[in-house]
């Protein structure tokens, strides 16, 4: 009696098209799914409805290829007895969205929820690549609670200028020094900047896209090897094909994101962060992804964890490679593979979107290229991973030690007196337009003994976050040949950039936070044996400072709607950016009944 059809658990999307109880609304909803041609067989019969979370678009270039792979999406659902329907997300496009795509991962995330919770749909296939659409659409997906997988549009290939690999971003702050220093003129910039993404796809360096393509990887949202396959290889047509047919196994299985992203499955993310040498967006976005599942994670969990673990991966900023060598020496398989054979990945059993464990998938997997992906035995570094700073400027901020050069270095953490320690003079910028106007302002005095401040860059202050606190020293050191100087800042840095910067410090300033009381000359001591970052300014000093604020400094008004309702809800990097109230949703979508 149990294999009569009427014995399957109801499909969701029947609730809507075959809905006994309301044979009147379930005409209504089937009619204008009909319209376009979809007849009653495929949407009364037993074939799930996939959703496309389609953020590919003339907006999004990173992410335009996703138009076409989704053919082949459909055509995978299809061989397995689904029906699939597009779906349009908000476009978010890192590069071209003012004043930054971080402002719009939460409207991203809000209005998918919406789309998936709010229409006929079982399971959803992710079209995560260009920065913030990874971290907004898994978000998504963890609200809602129905089956979901990950599809990376996959990385562009290398870049090249002048028989050199040119990798996209870090390109861009290696252009401006030596525009500044006069080396190239303004086409040379254009040309050399330009050189760096010579195809569709994600940025092909290890920035924030293939830092959160890998990590989707590695919570196991993805099938193996999904993230790294460059976006024109035809096996990223071939791993779209898998992706569709799995989706509709999925949501006969009922496997939803609860079940794979696990707290056992972040702590897997957090080490192999480490080992790619992830961007410092990593935490802000698995932060705030745990968050919409209920799994406690914060910046004491990424230092804890994350720490100690060796960089593998030699991709730029931190090394010297781009994307199409990462996928030829194995991708994450690999990474993951290495980490596995030194004991290194806390949860091996954790399960992933196929159905198998992480070390059935990669137990035997290993570097196809040793020069690109590193045995544990023979790292790039040791100790890759984040540092969690505290102290009287703010209460967590992160700095990326693996991408500390040895010219800052040997100038700052290795004074035999102090190791690891240092302290210098404040010079504080208030806003982005005041440091671009005053950097080069001799006035300032600035010298190798200072430390740049950057304040008003936070989610409220921005808002969404600026990625401005990896700060370039005035001209007139970079032409003394001091390309870095410690900075400090409640804003974000790109992933491809490679200054060895403390930032996303929250609470920001506009918050009220400690960086709101620091003034131009403050000592500022920074120990990263200690973990600590303050001002040597007394208590009552402080307290004065306070008292002194007026209402919400260092946020200048909305410009849009959107900016006002976002800064009235947001919380602070260290808690995800998540929007107040918005975690209190979970599986909402396995609740519905129209
Ligand atoms: Fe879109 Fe880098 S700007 S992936
Ligand atoms: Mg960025």
């Amino acid at each position: 009696m149990t294999d009569k059809p009427s014995d399957k658990p109801k499909l969701r999307s029947r609730q809507w098209f075959d809905n006994p109880e309301d044979r009147e609304m379930t005409a209504l909803y089937l009619e204008r799914y009909l319209n376009y041609g979809l007849t009653r067989e495929e949407l009364q019969g037993d074939k799930p409805i996939i959703a496309i979370a389609q953020t590919g678009s003339d907006l999004s270039p990173c992410n335009r290829h996703h138009v076409e792979l989704s053919k082949r999406v459909r055509d995978g659902v299809t061989a397995a007895g689904g029906v699939t329907m597009e779906i349009p997300v908000h476009p978010i496009q890192e590069t071209g969205k003012r004043p930054t795509a971080m402002l719009d991962r939460n409207l991203a995330y809000l209005s998918l929820v919406e789309s998936l919770f709010g229409y006929p749909l079982d399971g959803v296939v992710l079209n995560i690549g260009c920065d913030k659409t990874t971290p907004a659409l898994l978000m998504a997906c963890a609200t809602v609670g129905i089956p979901a997988i990950a599809l990376s549009v996959g990385p562009m290939l290398n870049g090249w200028f002048r028989g050199e690999r040119t990798g996209s971003g870090t390109i861009v702050w290696k252009a401006r020094e030596m525009h500044a220093a006069g080396e190239i003129d303004d086409d040379e910039f254009m040309e050399l900047v330009a050189s760096s993404a010579p195809s569709t796809g994600y940025c092909n360096t290890m920035g924030t896209a293939t830092t959160m393509n890998s990590l989707a990887e590695a919570l196991g949202m993805q099938l193996p090897g999904s993230a790294a396959i460059p976006a024109p290889y035809r096996e990223r047509g071939q791993m779209a094909y898998h992706t569709g047919r799995r989706i509709v196994e999925m949501v006969h299985e009922d496997l939803t994101p609860a079940q794979i992203m696990t707290r056992e499955a972040f702590e897997n993310a957090i080490v192999v962060n480490s080992a790619i040498g992830g961007s410092t967006n990593a935490p802000i976005h698995l932060n705030g992804i745990a968050r919409h599942l209920g799994v406690p994670l914060d910046n004491d969990d990424w230092q804890r964890l994350g720490y100690e673990v060796p960089l593998l991966v030699n991709l730029q900023p931190a090394g010297e490679y781009l994307g199409e060598d990462y996928h030829r020496a194995g991708g994450v398989p690999a990474v993951i593979g290495e980490l596995l054979a030194a004991g290194l990945l806390p949860h091996p059993e954790a399960l992933t979107a196929n159905g198998q464990t992480m070390v059935e998938n990669c137990g035997d997997k290993r570097s196809e290229n040793p020069d690109v992906i590193k045995p544990v035995s023979d790292p790039m570094l040791k100790d890759a991973g984040f540092l969690n700073l505290k102290g009287n400027l703010f209460d967590s901020a992160i700095m990326k030690t693996s991408v500390i050069k040895d010219e800052f270095r040997q100038r700052y953490l290795e004074n035999p007196d102090d190791p690891m320690a240092f302290e210098g003079r404040a010079i504080v910028f208030d806003s982005i337009e005041d440091y671009h106007a005053r950097i080069d302002d001799p006035a300032l005095d600035i010298d190798e003994h200072c430390i740049l401040i950057m304040r008003g860059a936070g989610p409220i202050g921005y808002p969404g976050g600026a990625e401005v606190v990896n700060m370039r020293p005035p001209n007139y050191l970079l032409k003394k040949g001091i390309h870095a100087l410690p900075c400090v800042g409640d804003g974000r840095q790109s992933g491809t950039s490679g200054s060895p910067s403390i930032l996303n410090a929250s609470p920001e300033a506009a918050d009220g936070g400690g960086l709101a009381l620091v003034q131009t000359g403050d000592r500022v001591r920074i120990d990263l044996k200690k973990c600590t970052a303050d001002m040597q300014v007394s208590d009552a000093d402080l307290d004065a400072r306070r008292r002194a604020l007026g209402q919400m400094p260092f946020a200048p008004d909305s410009q849009s709607p959107w900016q006002e309702i976002f800064r009235e809800k947001v919380r602070p990097f260290a808690e995800g950016m998540t929007l107040q109230g918005a975690d209190a949703y979970r599986e909402i979508g396995k609740k519905y009944t129209p």
